[in-house]
């Protein structure tokens, strides 16, 4: 395996204009984790504190205005402001091309540094995501959700999207129903400004199929069987348009693989990152 050189790897990184949180953890190449809406580095828990620690250095940063990084005042959170950020990070730590892994919102940030910044990339996990942009239809949705959150706050914003990002459990199952306590508490977490934010980005990102031909790096697709926002059928169309790139659908999961599923999610990436030159 290719040792990706390190540079030490601080807690905090200066981004453009602002100052980003990095979580870390294992040894060995870097991978960089890249969160989704509107989360931030404890998605990657279980992922932070599992067997991928043993192959791969793994850093997590929160994206601006998520978790413990600042909300830095802009009004739009766009998908390539996102990806300076994680270009930021990764010309602090690393000193040569990294493993990308994005779940949904940072799985378009991961398209996004693919189109600024190749050379930092050397093999792609796309989680739970879709390279199409917002439709007409979505578009309005990301207004409406943003009305809501400012007119109804974050609680409801949270149960909703338990609902609609988690498959379903039975009644009653308890590490369901932590699951569910986990998702919220992070959803609450983050502020109005960075919410907000984040749905003018998501509403106004680009289309990138018409890229998925030219990614030339080993590239994996992982989907939650029961994915309700980006479901199997679109993914596997995805992999089929990347050259090279395989598909896997993690059974008993929705949208949040890596926290529905950490096992699974571990051993598919494991398997894939096992396979690299
Ligand atoms: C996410 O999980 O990041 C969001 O579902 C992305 C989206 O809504 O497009």
């Amino acid at each position: 395996m290719i040792e990706t050189s390190h540079l030490p790897v601080p807690d905090t990184v200066h981004g453009p204009g602002t100052t980003l949180h990095v979580a870390r953890a294992g040894r060995g190449p870097i991978t960089l984790l890249l969160h989704g809406y509107p989360l931030d580095h404890r998605m990657w828990l279980d992922t932070l504190h599992g067997p991928l620690a043993a192959q791969r250095t793994l850093l997590a940063p929160d994206l601006r205005g998520h978790g413990r990084s600042p909300w830095a005042g802009a009004a739009v959170h766009t998908m390539a402001q996102f990806a300076a950020d994680a270009v930021a990070v990764l010309r602090t730590c690393a000193e040569g091309p990294v493993d990308v892994v994005g779940l949904s919102m940072g799985g378009y940030v991961a398209f996004a540094l693919w189109a600024m910044a190749p050379e930092l990339v050397r093999s792609l996990v796309l989680v739970d995501t879709k390279a199409a942009a917002d439709d007409a239809t979505a578009r309005a949705g990301r207004d409406a959700a943003a009305a809501a959150v400012v007119d109804s706050g974050r609680a409801a914003l949270a149960t909703g999207m338990a609902a609609k990002l988690l498959a379903p459990r039975p009644t009653g199952d308890a590490a369901g129903q932590l699951l569910r306590a986990r998702l919220a508490s992070m959803v609450e977490a983050q502020s109005v400004e960075t919410i907000v934010a984040d749905l003018r980005g998501l509403r106004d990102r680009p289309d990138r199929t018409a890229m998925l031909g030219s990614i030339t790096v080993p590239t994996l697709v992982v989907v939650g069987e029961h994915d309700a926002i980006t479901p199997v059928a679109g993914a596997k169309a995805m992999a089929a348009a990347i050259p090279g790139a395989r598909c896997t659908v993690v059974p008993g999961a929705g949208h949040l693989v890596p926290m529905e599923q950490p096992e699974a999610f571990a051993q598919a990436v494991g398997a894939f990152f096992a396979d690299q030159p």
